[in-house]
């Protein structure tokens, strides 16, 4: 018999893509179920949609804590309180601690709106994104689903999904595009990965 997964999903903003994964699981595309939804941010939109499907929310803001330490052992506490077994960051914008990273080996996903390797790292999220790959004359972007490492946007990548980038393409109109093919590959690769837990 397969196990259905505990998903955690972390978001701090306005959570389209933790609402693409919600609806993947109401299809019957993506067999997971969504245990905790935690932000650092008590006003993410994302925490809203979680109450109004009746998912349980946690808030953990590294500033309430008095260490790394202390808010990274909080945050294993509260995961392993919802039996959690897969993490999935969906616009999350602070760094995992690395005592969770370490605890959920091969078992931390990201979904970054560029094709990784290239511009990922520091700094690099939101409109900034899709600017420099504007600024570089790209021919293509996409999304890319990486593991979570130490490092921002470092983990080895797992699927990406490209899209041609036309002339007439601005930052605006190519990361609304872009965030068309995250709702499409995320729950895919979610997917994929849970089949191979089983
Ligand atoms: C997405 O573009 C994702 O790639 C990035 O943050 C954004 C989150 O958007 N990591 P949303 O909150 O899922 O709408």
């Amino acid at each position: 018999m397969t196990k259905t997964i505990n998903l955690a999903i972390f978001l701090s903003g306005k959570g389209s893509n933790f609402a693409s994964i919600l609806k993947a699981i109401s299809d019957g595309r993506l067999d997971a179920r969504i245990v905790v939804v935690i932000s650092n941010n008590s006003e993410a939109g994302g925490l809203s949609i979680a109450s109004g499907n009746g998912i349980p929310t946690e808030v953990l803001e590294r500033g309430n804590f008095a260490s790394g330490e202390e808010f990274g052992a909080t945050m294993l506490k509260v995961l392993k309180s919802y039996n959690c077994d897969f993490i999935a960051l969906a616009g999350y914008m602070r760094k995992i601690p690395p005592t969770v990273i370490r605890a959920f080996p091969k078992r931390i996903v990201n979904i970054h709106p560029a094709l990784l390797p290239k511009f990922g790292g520091k700094g690099m999220y939101g409109h900034y994104v899709h600017e420099a790959v504007i600024a570089a004359g790209e021919t293509e972007s996409g999304a890319t689903v990486h593991f979570v490492d130490e490092i921002y946007d470092n983990g080895d990548i797992i699927g990406q999904k490209r899209i041609p980038i036309t002339s007439d393409d601005t930052p605006e109109s190519l990361a609304t595009r872009v965030l068309e093919v995250e709702h499409q590959l995320y729950p895919e690769i979610l997917q994929q990965l849970v089949t191979r837990l089983n």
